[in-house]
């Protein structure tokens, strides 16, 4: 018996919309339009492709960073264990679904670094970055944060990452880091690391990093 093809035809169209209704369920809550308006508004900060933007202040790059990283950062802001006055605001009315798709939608970006650091720090940089400073109790930053500098999980990226905000944050992690004592969160990790870093040491590092794709 040959089965009619509008028979065939209606049951593809049921089996696809199945599979569609299965797939939008996980991001039934943001909409692609509600995910545009809120990118394009870190963007503002961020750079255009979430690239970074250098003016008074670095904003950092967000392209190609981990997702469970990011999202830990934006809940750390919303606790106030990380203090930015400025992210604060923009992260306390993201809601959950929201803060995912955006941690997905930053993940996938890949545009050139930035670049401008100092190009003949680069060769100290690396040597950091790949061995570390035993003498000073410093782990290669490679052992947490990958060869090619691209992180994973809860590790961030730093491959691209602007050297000025580096600087910044490596100079300034007790202050504004884990501020929370009585939640810590793994900003507790990369503390001691920060704190025995000199100045030349951190700016070497940074220069090197801001270099990677
Ligand atoms: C008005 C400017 C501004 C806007 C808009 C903005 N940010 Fe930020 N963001 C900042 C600044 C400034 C910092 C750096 C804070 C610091 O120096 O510690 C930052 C830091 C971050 C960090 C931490 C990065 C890291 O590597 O640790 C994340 C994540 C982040 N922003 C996500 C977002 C997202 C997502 C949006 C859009 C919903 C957004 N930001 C919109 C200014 C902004
Ligand atoms: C033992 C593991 C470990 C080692 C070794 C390590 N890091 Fe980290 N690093 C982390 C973790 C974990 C975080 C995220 C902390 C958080 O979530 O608050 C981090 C965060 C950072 C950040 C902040 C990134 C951002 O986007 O704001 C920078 C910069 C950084 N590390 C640089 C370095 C450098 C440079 C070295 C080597 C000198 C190094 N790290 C070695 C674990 C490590």
């Amino acid at each position: 018996m040959r089965i009619p093809s509008t028979l065939l035809a209606a049951a593809f169209v049921i089996a696809v919309s199945a599979t569609a209704q299965a797939e939008d369920k996980g991001k039934a809550d943001v909409s692609q339009a509600d995910l545009k308006a809120k990118t394009d508004y870190c963007k503002t900060c961020h750079g255009l492709s979430g690239q970074g933007f250098r003016g008074s202040y670095p904003m950092p790059r967000l392209a190609g960073q981990q997702p469970e990283y990011l999202q830990n950062q934006l809940h750390a802001f919303i606790d106030r264990n990380r203090t930015n006055p400025v992210m604060f605001n923009v992260a306390h009315v993201l809601s959950p679904p929201l803060q995912k798709a955006l941690a997905e939608y930053f993940k996938d970006l890949n545009p050139k670094p930035l670049g401008g650091a100092p190009k003949e720090l680069v060769a100290e940089g690396k040597k950091i970055y790949q061995d570390g400073i035993p003498k000073a109790e410093v782990p290669p930053c490679a052992s947490c944060h990958g060869p090619d500098a691209k992180g994973a999980d809860a590790f961030p990226r730093l491959a691209g990452q602007l050297h000025d905000y580096i600087f910044r944050q490596l100079t300034t992690w007790d202050k504004e880091r884990g501020q929370d004592k009585a939640k810590p969160d793994n900003s507790a990790i990369m503390g001691p690391i920060a704190h025995n870093l000199t100045e030349a040491q951190i700016k070497a590092v940074a220069a090197y990093l801001s270099y990677l794709e």
